[in-house]
């Protein structure tokens, strides 16, 4: 984005909320556009903070003080997977679709705003982002081939292992296959980076069918997840080292900073203080 470029200094952070936020469509009149992006977003506090209720993958293990965020998982027409961002209005403090999927819980951009991501362009409601789950450059065998591609749910059955027999050497057999992926982190610097899991397994097909949240939520057997211990901020993994068995964590996501625990099958409600986004300007 030549334009960026020449408008702001290389590493401040106003240039990088124009260029995550903004983004292309808004590039033919970037100035009066970054102004008023940028006065969504200076209450002198920050904004979009305060107590939160959210949905989480549980943390059952560890110093982590509470699960890590779950992203509604949606198909596109194509099959691809994409993150549910909720609904933003201008001038509200975050993005937030009330009665998700007629549920009843009220989903939140607040959700995901901890360990620094509340700094990440990518977390602010209106950032220019198409919400696509994407590989991670590193990961999972299977898919190291595919960095910054879409997920695809029939990927799941097509590379490596199908997803009902996808195994490691540790850990219960085939209950369930994991994808390494980003989040509206799209044209954004690495330290912007929103790291996310997927997983697709039969133990989620089948708690859908007991919950109305979690068959909101998922789809097709995947479940995602802001992948952020929210110990210290570490990105945890789930069957990504034997020795996580040492720690009951065969089965589960593991934080090998200091062995937090999360259980991807156990999708519960809790509550944290959400932190607000600063002030970008300058
Ligand atoms: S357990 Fe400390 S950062 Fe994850």
């Amino acid at each position: 984005m030549p334009l960026d470029e020449d408008k702001y200094p290389v590493e401040s952070d106003r240039r990088r909320f124009v260029k995550g936020v903004v983004g292309g469509a808004a590039l033919a009149g970037v100035t009066t556009a970054s102004a008023a992006a940028v006065n969504t977003a200076t209450a002198p506090t920050g904004a979009g903070g305060g107590t939160t209720t959210f949905y989480a993958v549980e943390n059952t293990d560890g110093p982590a003080p509470r699960g890590m965020p779950q992203i509604p998982v949606e198909l596109d027409k194509e099959g691809y997977l994409k993150g549910a961002w909720p609904e933003y209005e201008e001038g509200a403090d975050a993005a937030v679709t009330e009665d998700y999927e007629g549920t009843g819980v009220d989903y939140s951009s607040a959700w995901f705003q901890y360990c620094g991501v509340q700094t990440y362009s990518g977390v602010y409601p209106e950032a220019d982002q198409d919400n696509y789950f994407r590989y991670s450059d590193s990961g999972y065998d299977w898919h190291s081939d595919k960095g910054g591609d879409k997920i695809h749910i029939d990927d799941f059955q097509e590379l490596g292992d199908p997803w009902r027999e996808w195994n490691t050497s540790f850990g219960t057999k085939a209950n369930g296959k994991p994808a390494a992926g980003t989040w509206r982190s799209q044209d954004l610097a690495p330290a912007e980076t929103m790291p996310i899991q997927v997983i697709r397994s039969e133990n989620v097909q089948e708690l859908a069918k007991e919950d109305e949240w979690i068959d909101a939520s998922t789809a097709e057997g995947c479940v995602a997840w802001l992948n952020k211990c929210t110990h210290f901020c570490c990105v945890p993994g789930f069957k990504t080292i034997a020795g996580s068995a040492n720690f009951g964590a065969a089965d589960k996501i593991y934080c090998q900073c200091h062995q937090s625990v999360y259980d991807p099958f156990s999708i519960v409600q809790k509550s944290f203080v959400a932190l607000p986004r600063p002030e970008k300007e300058g």
